[in-house]
């Protein structure tokens, strides 16, 4: 595996890739480091469909709304590039942030305003434009054929695929599925962040909204019935703090009133369980 740490370098590198290996298949699979085994299933999902694997591993300061947050975002570059090695990774991106957002640049910014004004948009202010710049300038660098994105994000997900068919990027984004602790939490690197019984109250959120798709597979449709039901659920661990419930179309991401037969919907939800904030959804087709 080679680490790269220079724009200059990376671009030297694929060129130099391209040459020896022309129509091969390039993945790329962006993350901000502290890997766990979510991203180890983005990777080797990318591993089992291309011929050589590109991993960033930057955590980008321009989606962090809460300066806090970034700065207690937890770092571990030599566990990384282990596992990554042990991945069978080819390629190590690990930029500066001077690299990635000059000082001296004018500013660029990239927004999809009718879909980043949502979920999790509303909440954190400017953190679904500062993903938009990051994977825009990936893609626009690296130029894979693919790059993979966990479901966990969803917003994130469907923000980047409106991205790339806007831009014309030519690639694929790939969706994988959340991967959960044995107990049903997602994974995420800001759980290391819960204590014993935190976690505990943490399972509440995926136990409430595996309630919430049963309610819609038994024929709830009111979208406030369903938030109110899974809110009561959540916040009976006195730990944790709704900060929103969504029941939104899955395309566009739009908030519904009623669910309609057929309908392809997301529900998902933030919570704060003992001051950390966790996120997670369920993706439910009304019957
Ligand atoms: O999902 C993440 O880890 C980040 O939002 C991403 C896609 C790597 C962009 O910084």
């Amino acid at each position: 595996m080679q680490t790269i740490q220079t724009i200059a370098e990376l671009i030297e590198t694929l060129a130099l890739w391209r040459r020896e290996n022309s129509g091969r298949v390039l993945a790329l699979v962006p993350t901000m480091g502290y890997l766990h085994p979510g991203h180890l299933s983005l990777l080797a999902a990318a591993r089992h469909r291309a011929d050589a694997v590109l991993v960033s591993l930057f955590v980008n300061p321009r989606q962090f709304n809460d300066p806090e947050d970034y700065r207690r975002y937890p770092i571990d570059l030599e566990q990384d590039t282990r596992l990554c090695r042990d991945a069978g990774v080819d390629f190590l991106f690990v930029p500066e942030s001077q690299e990635m957002y000059p000082q001296d640049a004018p500013e660029l910014q990239i927004d999809i305003p009718e879909l980043t004004n949502r979920l999790e948009g509303l909440y954190r202010p400017g953190h679904m434009q500062g993903v938009l710049l990051i994977c825009a300038r990936l893609f626009a660098l690296i130029r894979p054929d693919l790059a993979f994105f966990g479901k966990k994000d969803y917003q994130q997900l469907v923000l980047i695929q409106h991205l790339v068919s806007l831009l014309n990027f030519p690639l694929q984004i790939v969706g994988c599925e959340t991967i959960r602790s044995e107990r049903g939490l997602a994974l995420s690197s800001r759980n290391v962040r819960l204590s014993e019984k935190a976690l505990e109250h943490a399972l509440l959120i995926r136990r409430s909204l595996l309630i919430l798709e049963k309610e819609i597979h038994e024929g709830e449709k009111n979208a406030a019935t369903l938030k109110e039901i899974g809110k009561d659920i959540m916040e009976s661990g006195s730990l944790n703090r709704v900060e929103y419930i969504s029941v939104a179309s899955r395309d566009r991401l739009d908030e519904l009133v009623n669910l309609t037969a057929g309908e392809s919907i997301l529900v998902s939800t933030a919570v704060f369980t003992d001051g950390v904030r966790l996120i997670d959804n369920i993706e439910v087709t009304v019957p």
